[in-house]
C-alpha cells in the first residue's frame, strides 16, 4: 500500500512518523513536507494548495490512501476530487468541511441540531451592522464568515470597536471573499479546551484529548498563535465533561451530517468554551491539530494507517486501537518574530537527536538549503516529551529541547505547568 500525507508543518511530521512504524519509506510520500519528514518519506513539491497537481500524482503513483492534513484543501474539494478519481482519501467532502469553512453555515447547522454555542447574528450589509451595533450589549465577539488563517475573530469591548472591525472586514475586504459576510457571537465566559474524534460518518472514535497553548509569551501573553505548546491528556477535561460532550455535541454533529445528507468522515477537532451553563462549542476545524497532534499521535500504539483506512472503508467500529498510557507534552520552537514577522533562513544546529522512546522531534518550518538544515517558517519544530506523568512528560521535553538551536528562538517556558 501507498501512502500520500498532504501538507508540511509539524502535523503532518507527526501523521508521518506514526504511520513509518508500519509503512515503509518506499511507499510514503508528503507533499510538500518538510525536512523532518525527508528522513521517513518521499518529499514531493506540490503545495497542499495544488489540488489538481496532486490528483495527478497519486494517479501517475497509484496511492492507495492519502491523508490530509490542513483545511484549505479539504475546504476546496481535494478529496471530492480525489474520490471521483476512484481514490481513497481521509478527509471530509467540501460540503462537510463547511463546518470549518463557513462559521455561518456551523453556526446554522448547530441550531438546526439543537448543538449548545453561543447565539448568534449573522449580516451580509456593512449598513445592517452598524444599526445592530448600536443597540447591542456588548462584549461580543465578530467573526469572518470563511477561513482567514486564524485571524478571523475579533473579540470586542464596545460599539467603537466592532464597528472598526465590521468595517475592516466587509468595507476593506481585509480577507477578500472570506469576510464579505459576518458572524456576530455573544461572548462565552469560561475554560477554552478542544476535543478530537475519527470517524468513517457512523462510528466515532473519541481519540485522547489535548489541548493548546494560544498565546506567544508565558503566562498565556502576548499575541494569538497557531498553538506554541500542547498537552495530552487534557487537564482542562474529566471524563465526566467528556461523557456529555460526546452525548450533547459530538454525536448531534455526526448524526446531524449524516441526516443532511453530507455525511462527516476523517478527523474532527471541536473547539469548545467549558461555562457555567455546560459545554458550548466554539468552533469546528475538520483537520486535527497543530501542535496537537504532535501530543496525540505519539501515544498511538496500533497502526495509523489501518485506523484511518478503517475510517475511509467504514469499519471504523471493528477498530479498537491501543494507546500509550503515558502523557505527552509538546513546546513548539518558534522564530524570531513569530507570529506577526518570522524571520527565515536561520541556520539550525542540534537537531539530529538519538532515537528515543520518551522523545521526538518534530519539524514544521524547516527545510535543506545548499545541504544545510536552515528555518522556513514561524514554528520552527515542536519537541514532544513522553512519561509517566504530564510533569515528567514536560521535563523530559524541556530537557532535550535544549540540544537544538538557531539564531533568535523562542519558545515558552510554562507548557503543561500546574504547580
Ligand atoms: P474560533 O476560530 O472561532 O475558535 O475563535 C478563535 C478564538 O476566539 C477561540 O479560540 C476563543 O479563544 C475566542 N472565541 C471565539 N468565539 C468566542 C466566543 N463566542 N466567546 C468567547 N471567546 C471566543
Ligand atoms: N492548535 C490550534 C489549531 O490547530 O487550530
Amino acid at each position: 500500500m501507498r501512502y500520500l500525507v498532504v501538507g508540511g508543518g509539524g502535523r503532518e511530521h507527526a501523521i508521518v512518523h506514526a504511520l513509518s512504524k508500519n509503512v515503509s519509506k518506499e511507499n510514503l510520500f508528503c507533499a510538500p513536507g518538510n525536512a523532518g519528514t525527508e528522513a521517513l518519506a518521499t518529499n514531493v513539491e506540490i503545495k497542499a494548495s495544488q489540488i489538481r497537481a496532486l490528483v495527478e500524482f497519486v494517479q501517475l503513483k497509484d496511492i492507495d490512501l492519502t491523508i490530509v492534513g490542513p483545511e484549505a484543501p479539504l475546504v476546496d474539494g481535494l478529496c471530492d476530487l480525489l474520490r471521483k478519481n476512484g481514490r481513497k482519501v481521509l478527509g471530509p467532502t467540501a460540503l462537510a468541511a463547511r463546518l470549518e469553512g463557513s462559521k455561518i453555515f456551523s453556526k446554522q447547522f448547530m441550531r438546526r441540531h439543537n448543538i449548545p454555542t453561543a447565539d448568534f447574528w449573522h449580516f451580509n450589509q456593512y449598513s445592517e451592522i452598524l444599526r445592530f451595533l448600536d443597540i447591542a450589549k456588548f462584549p461580543l465577539v465578530l467573526k469572518a464568515d470563511g477561513l482567514a488563517s486564524g485571524k478571523g475573530v475579533v473579540i470586542c469591548k464596545n460599539a467603537d470597536e466592532a464597528k472598526k472591525v465590521a468595517h475592516d472586514f466587509m468595507e476593506n475586504r481585509k480577507f477578500g471573499e472570506a469576510s464579505e459576510q459576518i458572524l456576530i457571537e455573544n461572548f462565552l465566559d469560561g475554560v477554552e479546551t478542544s476535543v478530537f474524534c475519527l470517524t468513517d460518518g457512523r462510528t466515532i472514535m473519541i481519540l485522547p484529548t489535548a489541548c493548546d497553548y494560544k498565546r506567544a509569551y508565558d503566562g498565556d501573553a502576548g499575541p494569538n498563535t497557531g498553538g506554541m505548546g500542547a498537552v495530552s491528556p487534557s487537564p482542562r477535561l474529566t471524563d465526566d465533561d467528556l461523557a456529555l460532550i460526546e452525548k450533547k455535541i459530538i454525536v448531534p454533529v455526526i448524526h446531524g451530517m449524516q441526516m443532511e445528507e453530507s455525511p462527516y468522515t476523517g478527523f474532527l477537532y471541536i473547539g469548545l468554551m467549558l461555562t457555567k451553563t455546560g459545554p458550548r462549542v466554539l468552533e469546528f476545524n475538520v483537520r486535527l491539530g497543530d501542535p496537537e497532534a504532535q501530543v496525540i499521535l505519539p501515544r498511538l500504539k496500533s497502526s495509523l494507517a489501518d485506523l484511518c483506512l478503517a475510517a475511509v472503508d467504514g469499519t471504523l467500529e471493528e477498530s479498537q486501537p491501543e494507546w500509550d498510557d503515558r502523557a505527552a507534552v509538546a513546546v513548539v520552537l518558534a522564530s524570531e518574530g513569530y507570529p506577526e514577522d518570522p524571520k527565515k533562513g536561520r541556520a539550525i544546529t542540534g537537531a539530529t537527536l538519538p532515537p528515543s522512546e520518551n522523545h521526538f522531534l518534530y519539524h514544521a518550518g524547516t527545510k535543506r538549503s545548499a545541504g544545510k538544515l536552515v528555518t522556513d517558517g514561524g514554528r520552527i519544530f515542536a519537541m514532544t516529551g513522553l512519561g509517566k506523568t504530564i510533569n515528567d512528560a514536560r521535563s523530559e521535553a524541556y530537557k532535550a529541547l535544549k540540544n537544538v538551536q538557531f539564531d533568535g528562538m523562542q519558545y515558552r517556558e510554562d507548557i503543561a505547568h500546574f504547580d
